[in-house]
């Protein structure tokens, strides 16, 4: 299912939760975590998440250096951090300036200054605001990514970042509402776009990357971006260029692209 096809569903079944399947999403990965984290590939190193990062960043720790420098602390949220070695090397690195959550089925092996906030990343809510939300191979088994998608967005600080992976491995058979795949794409990046959500996304060799930055201290309004996207692809008009032909709506600006993110987000709104 496209952009098209998603967002000819009505609002109410878009952005509709259910309860029962994600109690059995949750025995799911509870199950894979008590089995070693059998069926998903499992190697929590900032060496491995370094390909879950995209330009202008060359690492993960990269993006807390620059909120550090920023804001002279910094507050991660970590969605489905795995054993949680990289949340380990990085409270290491940085020390007490960094305040390290995490959201994980199961909690994590490395452990020592990390704070597990809660296991269900769908039923999380945040109470905290945070200058990164981070996932590798996370946040893709939430049920329904849309409303995940502006949960965690709205739980940004001011310029927080929001950096995540969603090419699809459903290891463990998780049953999804909706799937990032589906609505990922330029008119809802334009739509994101014109409420103070800038960003863009990569598709590095098979690896679809979001990163957006949220510019605006008010919340995102789900149901008006979602609106505004139907408009867009309706029209279809979209500001975004991508550089895989027509049918191929991923955008990337590769990795040799040298402007900074600024730059990016000047590209400008379609409307
Ligand atoms: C494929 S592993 C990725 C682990 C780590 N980020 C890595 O790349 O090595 C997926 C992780 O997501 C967690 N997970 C699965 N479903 C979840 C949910 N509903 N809420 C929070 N975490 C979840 C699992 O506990 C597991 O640690």
């Amino acid at each position: 299912m496209a952009l098209e096809k998603f967002l000819e569903q009505d609002n109410d079944t878009i952005l509709k939760q259910d309860r029962d399947v994600i109690e059995s999403n949750i025995a799911k990965a509870l199950e894979a975590d008590r089995n070693g984290r059998k069926g998903y590939f499992i190697d929590s190193s900032l060496e491995k998440y370094k390909t879950f990062v995209t330009n202008p960043y060359n690492s993960y720790q990269d993006m807390v250096e620059e909120k550090l420098r920023q804001n002279g602390k910094c507050r991660v949220l970590e969605i489905g951090c795995g054993n949680g070695y990289a949340a380990h090397e990085i409270v290491e690195m940085f020390g007490n300036d960094v305040d390290y959550h995490v959201l994980n089925i199961s909690e994590p092996d490395y452990r020592k200054g990390i704070n597990w906030v809660e296991a269900d990343m769908d039923r999380f809510i945040s109470n905290s605001t945070y200058d990164i939300i981070f996932s590798a191979n996370g946040i893709i088994y939430g049920h329904n990514d849309y409303l995940n998608f502006f949960k965690f967005a709205n739980a940004l600080g001011d310029h927080g970042l929001f950096v995540f992976n969603f090419d699809w491995t459903n290891a463990i058979g998780v049953e999804k509402h909706n799937r990032f795949y589906d609505f990922m794409e330029c008119q809802l990046l334009d739509a994101l776009y014109a409420s103070g959500m800038s960003g863009y996304c990569e598709n590095a060799m098979g690896r679809r990357i979001y990163l957006g930055r949220k510019d605006t201290k008010r919340p995102l309004n789900p149901e008006k971006i979602l609106n505004m996207a139907r408009k867009l692809s309706h029209d279809k008009r979209s500001s975004y260029v991508s550089r895989f032909g027509e049918d191929q709506k991923w955008i990337s600006y590769g990795r040799s692209w040298t402007s900074g993110l600024r730059n990016l987000y000047n590209i400008g709104t379609a409307g």
